[in-house]
């Protein structure tokens, strides 16, 4: 059985002390429940040496929302995947939408980042997802598949264990719209399908899948009834506590 994983992205909000107070919510709401979604909290960077402390005693995990692609040197303001996980951070996401497209991040440096990810031991939330334009002109399948193909399809079997996939269509982040759990199944299983071809079956059986894009308690449980839908990727609806945990509890 593929693991089902909520994890949040907080994205470029909350303080220091906002940040852990809300850790501390989804700590303490699911302290002595057994959630059937591993959590994940991916923070900006500020808060991940205190993470480790504030989230001791429970299942969830955390993450950094970036990374360098170099080990360490005269890269002003990056921040390197040995320090990542010197904070006790398990994850990393790259890829994001957001850091494509406001931080011009394209395929090869991405998969730059995710080499130096895997072998620092950080397991990466690879995202992927096309845009409104290219929905409408029937290109998404083939998008993704570069973005897979290019950012992923290199890896060795072993490395590409531990990689999540995110898939989030640009259209659907931060808008209030997402997509149908069918649209959502729909690339899901495509993409499963890639990974099949590139790596087998039975690893592209045990990947997990997430959907992002404006998944909230309303509407997680129909998103993550579809088969190939292993949890979500959640923006805006991670900043608040109640609906956050009722998204990870919408995991069946
Ligand atoms: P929203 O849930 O705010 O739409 O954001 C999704 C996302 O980008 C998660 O990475």
């Amino acid at each position: 059985m593929r693991k089902k994983i909520v994890a949040g992205n907080w994205k470029m909000n909350m303080d220091l002390s906002s940040g852990i107070e809300l850790a501390k919510g989804v700590k303490e709401y699911f302290a002595g429940k057994t959630p059937k979604a591993e959590i994940v909290l991916c923070t900006p960077f500020i808060h991940l040496s205190v993470m480790k402390d504030v989230l001791k005693d429970s299942n969830i995990k955390f993450g950094a929302q970036n990374c360098y692609s170099e080990p360490s040197g005269a890269f002003t303001g990056e921040i390197s995947c040995s320090m990542i996980k010197s904070t006790g951070a398990e994850y990393v996401i790259i890829g994001h939408s957001e850091r494509r497209t406001l931080f011009k991040e394209d395929n090869k440096m991405l998969n730059k980042k995710v080499r130096m990810a895997l072998s620092t031991g950080l397991k990466v939330i690879y995202c992927c997802g096309e845009i409104l334009k290219e929905r409408e002109q029937g290109i998404h399948f083939d998008v993704v598949k570069e973005q897979l193909t290019e950012g992923l399809f290199n890896l060795t079997e072993d490395e590409f264990k531990n990689v999540v996939i995110a898939y989030e269509p640009v259209w659907a982040i931060g808008t209030g719209l997402n997509a149908t759990p069918e649209q959502a199944q729909e690339m899901q299983s495509f993409i499963r399908k890639l990974i099949a071809e590139k790596y087998g079956k039975g690893i592209s059986e045990n990947t997990t899948i997430l959907y992002g894009g404006s998944c909230k308690a309303s509407n997680a449980a129909e998103l993550f009834s579809m088969p190939d839908v292993d949890g979500g990727l959640i923006g805006g609806a991670s900043l608040k506590k109640e609906e956050f945990c009722a998204i990870v509890e919408a995991v069946k």
